[in-house]
């Protein structure tokens, strides 16, 4: 084990603290619950103590020889963030139907005329596993390096049971071996393979027949998403895939109302997903039943933005009693990035929210929407010792001095993995 680590004076400790019991909701997104001049103790990779750091002095006078301390004066500190939505394990990248979207193509009709996920569906198939998780890896670096101490990784490049388990399999050796901690979500349902092109029900058959209980069977992964879509998957294809699903153990996530309107969002409500994910055109009957139903709703600012869309109304959401949580959706094809920070900066720039919700978006309602908010997402005695440093002095400059990587420190589970 490591030796403890004290972290001292921060300017804005920023705990989070309070919400892990259930999804934070309304005006509860804008309290952040902070400590000034604040101080936390990380002992045997869990946090053993938070205060301020008079208070600590008190506890951990005699004790001080013991630890490497962080001097934090000056800074933010917060929990590791969290990105709950990314498509982590691909090969290749896509940068020519980038220059093609530039040009006036869009990205639907990218992908119907054989590219789009489907070109990144043929560089995966073709990869070794090996080659997979190197280029999966410096994603995973640069995620860390961006103050992420814990991504959702979904399948859904492989579209064969064999080549789905084989990213399902990278993710969980780098779960093992990196320091970032994954959380896999199968995927298959990520778009029609060629051959099936006539006969789209006969791979949601597959799916559901050979593919969700093998990846079950395995324990392969925690979530099961579908990307419910016109021209992708339809409903009701949509809801069958997510209850075969459930009756594997596998819970219920949904990109939902992305491109066009698909009654995604009431979807996700009336199977009780554990979050809709994109929603840029979810109905506000959908966003209502969303509240009733307490799905989380994961935003991808950067989607929208890279495809120069209209975002989603974060704002709305978050009025309407909507859990929100934010992430990069990292993909090849729609949001090339990696960069926890920007998704941030894009939530109060394009989608209404402010620089606490964004905050509460990124870490504990992150948390969650992978159902991992009794461990991380906030800064509390007994949780894992993922905690960011920003070289800014609160919470506010974070958002205001936009587009710049301002991490100085990341710990995680007590160990500073990035200084
Ligand atoms: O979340 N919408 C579907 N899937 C990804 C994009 C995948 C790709 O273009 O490769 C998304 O935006
Ligand atoms: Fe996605």
């Amino acid at each position: 084990m490591y030796r403890p680590v004290w972290i001292r004076h921060a300017s804005q400790l920023v705990t989070l603290a309070g919400g892990s019991s259930s999804p934070v909701v309304g005006e509860g997104m804008n309290e952040l619950a902070i400590i000034e001049d604040g101080s936390v103790w990380l002992e045997n990779g869990r946090i053993a103590n938070v205060g301020t750091d008079a208070e600590l002095e008190e506890i951990y006078r005699t004790r001080s020889e013991e630890a490497d301390i962080i001097d934090a004066t000056g800074r933010l500190v917060t929990p590791g963030l969290i990105d709950p939505h990314t498509h982590l394990v691909h090969a290749g990248t896509r940068e020519n139907e980038f220059n093609m979207r530039l040009n006036g193509a869009t990205y639907m009709e990218i992908m119907n005329n054989g590219g789009g996920i489907h070109a990144t569906t043929a560089a995966t198939q073709k990869a070794s596993h090996e080659q997979l998780y190197l280029e999966s890896k410096k994603r995973l670096d640069l995620f860390l390096l961006h103050g992420v101490t814990t991504v959702e990784a979904k399948s859904g490049y492989g579209l064969t049971l064999e080549d789905e388990i084989k990213q399902l399999e990278v993710a969980k050796q780098l779960d093992e071996e990196h320091p970032v901690d994954l959380v896999s979500t199968f995927m298959g349902a990520h778009a029609v393979p060629k051959k099936y092109r006539d006969n789209p029900d006969a791979f949601v058959d597959v799916v559901i027949q050979e593919m969700i209980p093998e990846v079950a069977r395995r324990k392969l992964a925690v979530f099961n998403d579908v990307f419910c879509e016109r021209g992708v998957f339809t409903p009701e294809q949509s809801r069958r895939i997510l209850e075969a699903g459930v009756e594997h153990g596998l819970l219920p996530k949904i990109h939902a109302d992305e491109i066009e309107p698909y009654e995604g969002a009431e979807l996700a409500a009336e199977i009780g997903a554990v979050s809709a994910d994109h929603l840029l055109r979810a109905s506000d009957t959908g966003i209502e039943r969303m509240a009733e139903a307490g799905v989380i709703a994961v935003l991808l600012p950067g989607t929208a933005f890279f495809l120069m869309a209209e975002s989603a109304n974060g704002r709305k959401m978050i009025d309407a009693g909507v859990a929100v949580a934010i992430s990069t959706d990292c993909n090849p094809g729609s949001s090339p990035t990696v960069s926890m920070p920007l998704i941030m900066n894009l939530g109060c720039l394009k989608m209404g929210m402010t620089p606490a919700e964004v905050l509460t978006a990124a870490t504990i309602n992150a948390a969650h929407a992978i159902k991992r908010a009794h461990e991380i997402g906030s800064i509390e005695a007994g949780k894992l010792a993922d905690i960011t440093i920003f070289d800014v002095p609160d919470f506010m400059t974070l958002q205001y001095r936009y587009g710049v990587n301002h991490v100085h420190t990341v710990i995680k589970k007590g160990a500073v993995v990035v200084a």
